[in-house]
């Protein structure tokens, strides 16, 4: 470790950087030294709604000019719960406005000497029932087609799903040339409920708010945003230069409690 946690890694992009868990992420990077380029609807260097084309279109476009045409780290943590409406705004933000952000800045990340990459998923995306044609929708780059699958499930359902698609597109990529034989390790978080806006919205719904309250978590309380930031500046460094590939729950043991014999 160099200058603070992670230590120095260079310029790194996050999405969702104004609150919550992108917020704390920058807050980190930045007490280490490290340059980052903000993207969110507001308080950022780049304004873009990453739930549109052309928002995500003018995101990559934005960064890719940021650093003349590199970029050392990318975390891709924009997003909104289950109880946001239209459903189909969900898988549009959560899943499309990461993904495409990951693809498209690829050969970005690919012009640095070794970059990382790091989606938040969620450990939603284990819940059972979420496992639906949406996610194949996503995973098959059919935004059209995904978004009408959204309107006929629940928030929950697109919810898990749009972050079990993301899961499943960071593992289907991160071993591959483009990827790990570009030099870059491409890794996801999974967190489970921690105390944030999206979080606070959540309580305050009449449905979801009892169901997140009962929701188990082994080790007691909420997760903090740092208490994420720090795995994701963890799979961000050159301390995790193994990890490629990872989903990293980091949730107070709810994942391994529901599916103890799932490895
Ligand atoms: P937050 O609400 O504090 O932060 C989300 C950020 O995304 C905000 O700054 C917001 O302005 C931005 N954003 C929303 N819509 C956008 C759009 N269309 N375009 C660009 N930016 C947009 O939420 P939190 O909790 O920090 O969430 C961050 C990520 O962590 C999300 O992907 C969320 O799904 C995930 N997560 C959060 C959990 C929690 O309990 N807080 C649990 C598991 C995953």
């Amino acid at each position: 470790m160099q200058e603070g946690v992670g230590g120095k890694m260079g310029v790194i992009a996050i999405t969702g950087s104004a609150s919550g868990i992108g917020a704390a992420t920058r807050a980190s990077l930045e007490r280490a030294g490290n340059t980052v380029i903000g993207v969110d609807l507001k308080d950022a260097e780049i304004i873009a709604d990453l739930a549109t084309p052309v928002g995500r279109a003018e995101a990559v476009a934005g960064i890719a000019r940021a650093n003349h045409g590199t970029l050392d780290g990318l975390v891709v943590c924009a997003g909104v719960g289950p109880q946001i409406e239209p459903w189909s705004t969900i898988v549009s933000l959560n899943y499309f406005g990461a993904q495409v952000l990951l693809a498209g800045l690829r050969n970005t990340l690919a012009a640095a000497d070794g970059a990382a990459a790091v989606a938040v998923s969620s450990n939603a995306s284990t819940l059972p029932g979420v496992d639906t044609a949406m996610v194949a929708a996503c995973l098959a780059g059919d935004e059209a087609e995904a978004r009408r699958l959204a309107h006929t499930l629940d928030g929950q359902r697109v919810y898990g799903g749009s972050k079990l698609a993301l899961a499943r597109w960071v593992r289907r990529n991160a071993p591959t040339a483009d990827w790990a034989g570009a030099a870059i390790r491409l890794n996801a978080v999974a967190p489970g409920a921690v105390g944030t806006p999206l979080l606070q919205a959540g309580l305050d719904h009449p449905v979801f708010g009892p169901a997140i309250r009962n929701f188990p978590i082994p080790t007691g309380e909420f997760g903090t945003p740092d208490e994420i930031a720090a795995a994701i500046v963890f799979l961000l460094s050159d301390d995790a230069s193994f990890c490629c590939g990872s989903v990293l729950f980091v949730d107070g043991g709810t994942d391994a409690m529901f599916r103890p014999d799932a490895y």
